[in-house]
């Protein structure tokens, strides 16, 4: 089977970008990470693409227009062949150019049970608002901010106790299982064997 081409676009620690290259590892992966690209040339998760042969791209955003940024980041994702985007803690808002010419091969994770707190500080309000039950959820990216259609969800206590920081650890050793699992469901929507 032809193996789907992923890039992925990460704007901070990159465990979710971690937890994606080591899946393409694995036998029989239907996916290669094929670049990590980043708004932000500190982003620790760049290092680690880059100590394990991954190519990285970075460039900071800042006094960049957005469409501007955004078509640069395309044109390093085209050149390289990609076929499909994740974002893994991507933390910029995407033009609707870049959104539409990857519509239907791009995913995002974010970390509660869509469409339950969309946006940013999840955990906070999560906490804030007492809901027993949290989780992580994958869907296309579409220019509804974590809007788009839900592709997988897993479901995470919270536990008495819990601070913005217990839960959000938690939280991403979940995001860990279930994006791999469907990214791999989605690319073989697309590269049947
Ligand atoms: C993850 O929890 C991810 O769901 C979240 O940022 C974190 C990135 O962690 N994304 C969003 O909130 C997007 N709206 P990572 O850099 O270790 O993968």
């Amino acid at each position: 089977m032809r193996k789907a081409r992923l890039g992925i676009l990460i704007s901070r620690t990159g465990s979710n970008m971690a937890a994606l290259l080591y899946a393409s590892r694995l036998p029989d992966a239907a996916f290669e990470v094929v670049i990590v690209a980043s708004n932000n040339p500190a982003a620790p998760g760049l290092a680690l693409a880059a100590a394990e042969g991954v190519p990285v791209f970075a460039r900071d955003h800042r006094g960049i227009a957005r469409a501007d940024f955004d078509a640069l980041i395309d044109a390093e994702l085209r050149r390289v062949g990609v076929t499909h985007v994740a974002l893994a803690g991507y933390m910029r808002l995407l033009s609707d150019d870049f959104v539409g010419n990857w519509a239907g091969r791009m995913v995002n994770i974010h970390p509660s049970l869509l469409p339950a707190h969309k946006g940013t500080h999840v955990h906070e309000r999560v906490l804030a608002a007492g809901d027993s039950v949290t989780g992580a959820t994958v869907h296309l990216v579409t220019p509804d901010l974590d809007g788009g259609p839900i592709l997988g969800k897993i479901r995470v206590a919270v536990i008495a106790g819990d601070t913005p920081d217990t839960l959000a650890a938690r939280v991403l050793h979940a995001e860990h299982q279930l994006y791999p699992r469907v990214v791999t469901d989605l690319v073989a929507r697309r590269h049947p064997a």
